[in-house]
């Protein structure tokens, strides 16, 4: 016998059960998306190489191990599923001249590839769904960006999730930083792991993201970038932070945080709750007005952020201990040839009414229907025999309720259905 085949190791299968929070949670990141203005952008999940090594930065984690990168046999392309679409967003808008006349504010939502080490929140494909505000310069764009995140978490109902923000400043100054950062880590190279050793002269400001805790105490005392920032950067920081307070969004600032992405400047931040051990963080994002001009395009300021959707759903499912969603409202249940027959135009005329509706399929006694009406979480069952056929009539029983099953005229199903319905809904409010 052969061996059965397995989906590909990080990557998973997401079943309805699971898949019906996920359209829930899609459906209500579109209309967020939409109250803000925002519009969606679709962008290939392939992208040459070259496009992620440009932009996301050579000595990062991403580039460096984690990218499935190959090089197309048929036309010798190096191709990179992609690992973020901050840069498939730029390439795009550079590509379609999208910012002509005006900024553009976009999002998009769908699978990422990274080749990391599996674990809880941490898979190799991964869903994000992001916001690009490509065009804008000023802080009102990156507060913006924040209090976007601040009310989706709200609308999902989910607290805890806390703000930390940091100045990455500009490139000069990083230089300045990055001259005295060099000086304090070769101070300190015997307490330096082999990736800082490396990363000492390719990117020294990587060696700030590393997550060994016996760098730690040197990390936390190492010289921080916000103290060299000049009169426009924090001009820049502190106008995010004054949105902040005037709509009253707590956050900390952590003068530690650099993101493990290269193509920042001035404003970054995570959104980070302990909920989910050691992947905590849901959403992070800052500006990035280098990028533009770095895969090819003319000077663009723009800033966005991306959250990781497993992550969400599962501080979603721990707020609310989920019950499987009903898979209908209605389940018609039918024996005998002419009952059969009439229950597909009964199925289709609820539908014409905006009812969701399951219709039997593939036979079986009363009894074996009325179980699986059952586990399809439907509310009403409406059951079609021989007697209900002869006669024209149709018979209703309310499957979460202790009710008597009532027979009607066909032609009164509809609304003896949604009167039923709108009963027990009108019940669970009262
Ligand atoms: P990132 O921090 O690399 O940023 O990823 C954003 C979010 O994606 C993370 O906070 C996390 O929730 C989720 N995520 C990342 N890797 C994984 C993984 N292996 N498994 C599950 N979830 C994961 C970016 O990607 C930037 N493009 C964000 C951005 C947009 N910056 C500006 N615009």
């Amino acid at each position: 016998m052969s061996h059965t085949i397995q989906a590909v190791r990080g990557m998973n299968d997401i079943l309805p059960d699971e898949a019906a929070l996920w359209e829930e949670l899609e459906e209500t990141l579109r209309s967020w998306f939409r109250s803000y203005g925002y519009r969606n952008l679709r962008t290939p999940l392939l992208e040459p190489t070259a496009l992620f090594r440009r932009a996301i930065g050579e000595a990062t984690d991403i580039v460096e191990r984690e990218m499935y990168s190959f090089v197309d046999e048929l036309n010798g392309e190096a191709l990179t599923l992609r690992p973020e679409a901050t840069a498939s967003a730029v390439r795009a808008a550079i590509q379609h001249n999208l910012l002509y006349g005006s900024p553009q504010r976009l999002y998009y939502m769908g699978p990422m590839y990274r080749h990391e080490r599996p674990q809880k929140g941490r898979y190799r494909q991964f869903h994000q769904v992001g916001a690009e505000a490509l065009g804008y310069a000023g802080p009102d764009v990156d507060a913006e960006l924040l209090l976007m995140c601040a009310r989706l978490w709200d609308d999902l109902g989910l607290d805890d999730i806390k703000l930390q923000l940091n100045s990455l400043g500009s490139p000069e100054e990083r230089a300045r930083h990055r001259t005295e950062l060099v000086q304090y880590l070769q101070a300190h190279e015997d307490a330096l792991d082999a990736d800082a050793k490396r990363r000492l002269h390719t990117n020294p400001l990587r060696v700030l993201d590393s997550k060994n805790p016996l760098m730690q105490p040197l990390i936390e005392a190492s010289p921080r970038l916000l103290d060299h920032l000049g009169e426009a950067s924090l001009a820049h920081f502190e106008g995010v932070q004054q949105v902040l307070k005037d709509v009253g969004i707590p956050y900390s600032i952590n003068p530690r945080m650099v993101r493990g992405l290269d193509y920042y400047n001035l404003t970054v931040f995570e959104w980070v709750t302990d909920r989910l051990g050691a992947q905590g963080t849901v959403c992070g994002g800052g500006r990035y007005d280098g990028l533009f001009e770095q895969i090819g395009g003319k000077p663009t300021p723009a800033c966005g952020f991306a959250m990781g959707l497993e992550r969400l759903l599962a501080l979603m499912q721990e707020a609310r201990a989920l019950e499987p969603a009903a898979q209908c409202e209605v389940y018609v249940l039918h024996q005998g040839s002419a009952a059969s027959r009439i229950a597909f135009g009964v199925a289709e005329e609820l539908r014409n009414h905006g009812l969701s509706v399951m219709q039997h399929c593939g036979g079986g006694s009363f009894k074996a229907q009325m179980k699986k009406a059952d586990a399809s979480g439907a509310v009403l069952a409406v059951i079609l025999g021989e007697d209900e056929a002869a006669n024209n009539e149709v018979s209703v029983k309310h499957l979460r309720q202790q009710r008597e099953q009532v027979r009607v005229a066909r032609d009164t199903l509809p609304d003896a259905v949604t009167k039923l319905l709108f009963l027990e809904d009108d019940q669970e409010r009262a």
